[in-house]
């Protein structure tokens, strides 16, 4: 079975999937280097709680999605505030000017850095921006 056909499956089976689903859309780019947040951001329909452009979304590259999965494997399987041990390089998106959504403007920086996520039943559901007040460890 594929691992999307398998993260379908989690998808039907658990709540928690449910919660990786929207983290995947919100937050994993795969193989793919150069992105644009407008680009992005429309087409994966990402917005705020509201239904307006989110003020800061990161993305996450990889090449291989299980490389962040992995990260709420074995004892991490519930554990909030997950620091990878190896870097990301991540797209950081953020609105400098606040229209109606799709019409959202961003400022966008690359990074590279570690990265903490939120695991529920083995799987990451929230994503902690460099922003957020939280401990996070390896
Ligand atoms: C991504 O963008 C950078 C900087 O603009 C450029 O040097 C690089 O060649 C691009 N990579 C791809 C795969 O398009
Ligand atoms: C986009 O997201 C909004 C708010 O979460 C939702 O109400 C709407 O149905 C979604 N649209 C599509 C095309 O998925
Ligand atoms: C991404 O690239 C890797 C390495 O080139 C490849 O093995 C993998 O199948 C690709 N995945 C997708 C979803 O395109
Ligand atoms: C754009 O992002 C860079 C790096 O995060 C920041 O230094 C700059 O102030 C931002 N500009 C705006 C207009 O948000
Ligand atoms: C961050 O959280 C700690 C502990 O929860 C708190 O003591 C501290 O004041 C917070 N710092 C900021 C800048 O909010």
């Amino acid at each position: 079975m594929s691992l999307s056909a398998l993260v379908m499956l989690g998808i039907l089976l658990s709540f928690s999937a449910h919660g990786y689903a929207n983290f995947r859309n919100d937050h994993i780019v795969v193989n793919q280097t150069n992105i644009t947040c407008r680009d992005i951001e429309e087409r994966r329909n990402i917005t705020n709680d509201h239904g307006n452009c989110k003020e800061w979304n990161t993305f996450i590259h990889t090449t291989n999605e299980r490389d962040i999965t992995n990260l709420c494997n074995g004892r991490n399987r519930n554990r909030d505030g997950v620091l990878s041990h190896n870097t990301f390089p991540l797209t950081e998106c953020h609105v400098t000017l606040d229209g109606a959504f799709p019409n959202c403007r961003f400022n966008q920086t690359k990074l590279k850095e570690q990265i903490c996520v939120k695991c529920v039943n083995s799987w990451p559901v929230h994503y902690y921006s460099r922003r957020e007040n939280i401990t996070c460890t390896v």
